[in-house]
């Protein structure tokens, strides 16, 4: 890190992928930008952080493009050049999957810290590797678990750590959208995530993210169950081309937690939503119940709880969804990438470990692996620690 005339030190941070939907929306502009605009990252100690993109990619015209609108000078298309610089730190990757590991394993070599999308790689050994080699070259790691930072979740992770449910029984999660099939409507999504050969699937998209939620909330994920398939086996591409969807498009799942609670989380797109957010998670303990999602998080004490009796014959006049409480929010809560982003920056400035490291990334690729391998064989798989 280098010290400014101004007292405030300029991280350079290579990003790699800096033109696609998450490297340039969440994380350039919500981010590493946003925290420019908020006049750096004041630390503890009152030094004053200052993120400086270099941004890296292919394609020349589109990097020019983003770094002229964002008033930035450095941008390349070679990645070898950007890591031998002194200047740059940190490697960030949010590039397709299929093209993270050996960048983030070319990165570790140049002795730089990381910092990067999940899946960390697109197989455990791959992500055990990088784990293996960011220790061993003693460079700082993270993996981005935006999810934990939420507000939805953060005020269902306040319920967990004031003991709101008792004893925890059951969660139930239901994430996803109908995706267009991109002929009539264009695709929200890449295609290449519905190409298993590019890294697509919606196992190893999703699982990373279930498993970092379920292991900070509620324990460690022992086993787990699943049935993968593919709804739409044919798919039109960001050209106008027909191809076969050859990965995953939906996951039902049960997730089996140390100390006994069981999680079930439908992950789909190709669902149609009839909910409140694009993810809700319901959590059922003895002493309570909430329903969590992106932004919002609702109770039902024990003392509250209602008491329905099935009856068929009558019409149902209770309102269930008016017997919740609203959990408020009690703070600000700002972007999830950028918290994390800044978590991560604090550390990198400490010289101290990221506790979001590459391990528990692999955590979360293990996870994905094996519950496509549950889904192939049809059986119950448990989950080795790592
Ligand atoms: N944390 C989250 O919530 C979240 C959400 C979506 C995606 N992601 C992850 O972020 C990563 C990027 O996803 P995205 O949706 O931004 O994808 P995207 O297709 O919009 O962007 C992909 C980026 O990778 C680059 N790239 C490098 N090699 C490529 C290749 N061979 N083919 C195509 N593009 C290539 C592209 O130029 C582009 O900058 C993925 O690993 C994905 O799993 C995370």
């Amino acid at each position: 890190m280098a010290d400014q005339p101004d007292g405030s030190r300029s991280v350079g941070i290579a990003v790699n992928g800096a033109t696609g939907r998450m490297g340039y929306r969440q994380h350039l502009l919500r981010s590493l930008l946003a925290i420019r605009e908020q006049g750096g990252l004041a630390r503890p100690d009152g030094t004053v952080l200052w993120p400086e993109p270099v941004l890296v990619g292919r394609s020349e015209a589109t990097l020019a493009g983003i770094a002229h609108r964002h008033g930035l000078a450095d941008w390349t298309t070679d990645l070898a050049a950007a890591l031998a610089r002194p200047d740059v730190q940190v490697y960030f990757d949010a590039q397709v999957t299929a093209a993270r590991e050996p960048a983030v394993r070319a990165a570790i070599e140049a002795g730089k810290h990381i910092y990067t999308e999940k899946p960390v790689a697109a197989t455990l050994a791959g992500a055990v590797g990088l784990a293996r080699a960011a220790d061993a070259a003693g460079v700082v790691h993270g993996v981005v678990q935006d999810k934990l930072f939420l507000p939805g979740l953060r005020k269902l992770a306040r319920l967990v750590d004031a003991g709101f449910f008792g004893r925890i029984l059951s969660v139930r999660g239901e994430f996803g959208y109908w995706v267009f099939e991109g002929d009539w409507q264009p695709a929200q999504r890449p295609s290449w995530n519905y190409r298993a050969a590019d890294g697509g699937g919606i196992v190893m998209d999703m699982f990373p993210h279930w498993h970092y939620l379920l292991e900070r909330l509620f324990g460690r994920v022992t086993a787990v169950t699943a049935h993968a398939t593919t709804h739409l086996p044919e798919r039109v591409d960001e050209q106008g081309r027909r191809y076969p969807a050859t990965a995953d498009d939906a996951a039902y799942a049960i997730f089996e937690l140390a100390g006994g609670i069981v999680a079930q989380i439908n992950s789909s797109w190709a669902v149609r939503v009839h909910r409140d957010e694009l993810v809700e998670f319901q959590v059922d303990g003895t002493e309570g119940s909430a329903v969590a999602g992106l932004r919002e998080c609702r109770v039902q004490h024990r003392a509250t709880t209602p008491r329905p009796v099935w009856n068929p014959d009558l019409p149902e006049t209770g309102k269930f969804r008016s017997q919740w409480q609203p959990v408020p929010d009690n703070q600000d809560f700002d972007n999830g990438f950028k918290l994390q982003w800044e978590q991560f920056l604090g550390q990198v400035a400490a010289g101290e470990p990221y506790p979001l490291d590459l391990w528990a990334g692999a955590r979360g690729v293990q996870l994905a692996e094996l519950g496509l391998q549950s889904a192939r064989q049809g059986r119950r798989l448990e989950v080795p620690a790592l």
